[in-house]
């Protein structure tokens, strides 16, 4: 039972887990958590595939209807019961509730995400080396290198393992002493590497112009029922969203600072990070009349060809940047496992996160070892963890989530997190009710190839019933 005296008094228990020192300590943290890879290295070269502009388009809507909500419904779960994922649900409802799945499930995708993020974030380490000691050669040799690096086994392993390593020693310094105290410096540092880039594309290239109409002029004719799905499933991703992450966050807030803003402004500045990495990325593409729609490689295999020509000044702070974003998005992963086992296992935060850490780090060698696939799917491992987690766990994960907080958490508990009861709040209730989940399943069902089979079945009953009724 969950009344407000139990809540406050389950509060007091749960003290000794840490908070945020200040609250822009928090607001920079969080959206540590959400810039990452996904904006930096994801979002233009899902742009670039989708055509452009209309999916950015498309995907700005996604971040206002289905985004922003879950986002505050996620700090909203976290702030009021100051718990880890599993806790918080049991907290809202009740003990044993079956609703914790939700809240293991997450634990389970942090768990699982970040043992191929650290893989990738690894290949962004191991591209500050190579920055340094300059691209050389042909355009091809260049771009092989991005092959090598990804099927050498040992060399994958080692930057993983260093990637890993930087997690792990931020994430023992707990809330204050490690997560704040380096979102603090990082991120900083972050803004200021990008505007960098983004003034140099925009200002020392010909390609700003041009790079400017891709991103903001729609053409729908690329987009497609696959476009929309993807900027939707990638609204999810780039803001952390569908795993208890924000929870985890909001659970080390104190209560007092207005939360809607906290949402609006993490999710804002997100977008403007992924828009303005695209526009510095784009126009260095264009400048050197090379293709904007280049997959997984744009980053890894374009960018170089270009950094040779353009140098180290460049080259070297955009793979710092990247290094950077992925690190405050790590240990936001490790974070979700690690405070389960503090809140609810009674670990040392010390023990935790060695052990976690050292278990992600033994799965991300799967990922790391190009060669091995996941037996009988034909698929490496990699993009099997990959794929499921981005297109089942965290849509699954952010669905229930929103059902959980528009249908069975108690509208004081809501309403007083919220901060108030007006027109505002109404809204954001509606949208989590009707629109968000309706909006999320569609993306589930889509993966699952439902639609499909459900539609050639109904065509099917259709003309059996024609024939019946004739
Ligand atoms: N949002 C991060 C990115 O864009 C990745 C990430 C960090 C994440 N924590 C998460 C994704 C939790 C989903 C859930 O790179």
């Amino acid at each position: 039972m969950s009344d407000a005296r139990d809540l406050q008094t389950t509060t007091t228990n749960t003290m000794g887990r840490g908070n945020w020192a200040t609250s822009i300590g928090f607001i920079l943290a969080a959206t540590g958590s959400a810039i990452g890879l996904g904006n930096i290295w994801k979002f233009p070269y899902i742009t670039g595939d989708y055509g452009g502009g209309a999916f950015v388009l498309v995907y700005l809507v996604c971040v206002l209807v289905v985004g922003l909500p879950l986002m505050l419904a996620e700090l909203i779960i976290g702030r009021r019961t100051q718990q880890n994922p599993v806790g918080a649900f049991q907290k809202l409802h009740r003990e044993g509730s079956p609703w914790q799945l939700v809240g293991w499930l997450g634990v389970a995708s942090g768990f699982v995400i970040l043992s191929y993020y650290s893989v990738v974030a690894g290949w962004a380490l191991a591209y500050i080396f190579k920055a340094i000691a300059g691209f050389q050669g042909t355009a091809e040799a260049i771009q092989s290198e991005f092959g090598e690096l990804v099927t050498s086994p040992g060399q994958s392993i080692f930057y993983h393992t260093i990637f890993m390593a930087i997690c792990i020693g931020i994430v023992i310094g707990g809330i204050k002493r490690g997560i704040e105290r380096w979102s603090k410096i990082l991120m900083p540092a972050l803004f200021a590497i990008l505007l960098g880039l983004a003034c140099y594309g925009l200002f020392s290239t010909e390609g700003g112009s041009k790079a400017l109409a891709f991103l903001f002029k729609p053409d729908f004719s690329k987009l497609g029922a696959e476009g929309v799905l993807s900027a939707l499933g990638h609204a999810f991703f780039t803001l952390s969203l569908g795993m208890g992450a924000m929870i985890t966050y909001g659970s080390y807030m104190k209560r007092g600072s207005n939360l809607v803003r906290d949402a609006i402004t993490i999710s804002f500045l997100d977008t403007v990070v992924a828009l303005v990495a695209g526009i510095a990325i784009f126009s260095m593409v264009f400048h050197f009349g090379m293709e904007p729609g280049q997959s997984v490689g744009l980053i890894f295999k374009t960018l170089p060809v270009l950094f040779k020509d353009i140098g180290p000044w460049i080259s070297v702070p955009f793979f710092v940047l990247l290094t950077f974003a992925a690190v405050t998005s790590g240990i936001s992963l490790l974070e979700v496992v690690v405070s389960y086992f503090v809140d609810r296992r009674g670990w040392s935060r010390i023990a935790a996160t060695l052990v976690l850490g050292a278990g992600i780090y033994v799965l991300g060698i799967f990922s790391a070892v190009s060669a091995w696939s996941v037996p009988f799917s034909g698929k490496g491992f990699f993009d099997f963890f990959d794929d499921f987690s981005t297109n089942y766990m965290l849509p699954i994960g952010g669905l229930f989530t929103c059902l959980f907080i528009a249908w069975v958490m108690k509208d004081k508990d809501r309403a007083d997190e919220f901060g108030s009861r007006g027109p505002l709040y109404k809204g954001l209730r509606f949208l989590l009710r009707y629109i968000t989940p309706v909006a999320v399943l569609a993306v589930i069902v889509h993966q699952l190839g439902i639609v499909e089979k459900c539609f050639w079945l109904f065509i099917r009953l259709f003309v059996f019933f024609l024939n019946y009724a004739g």
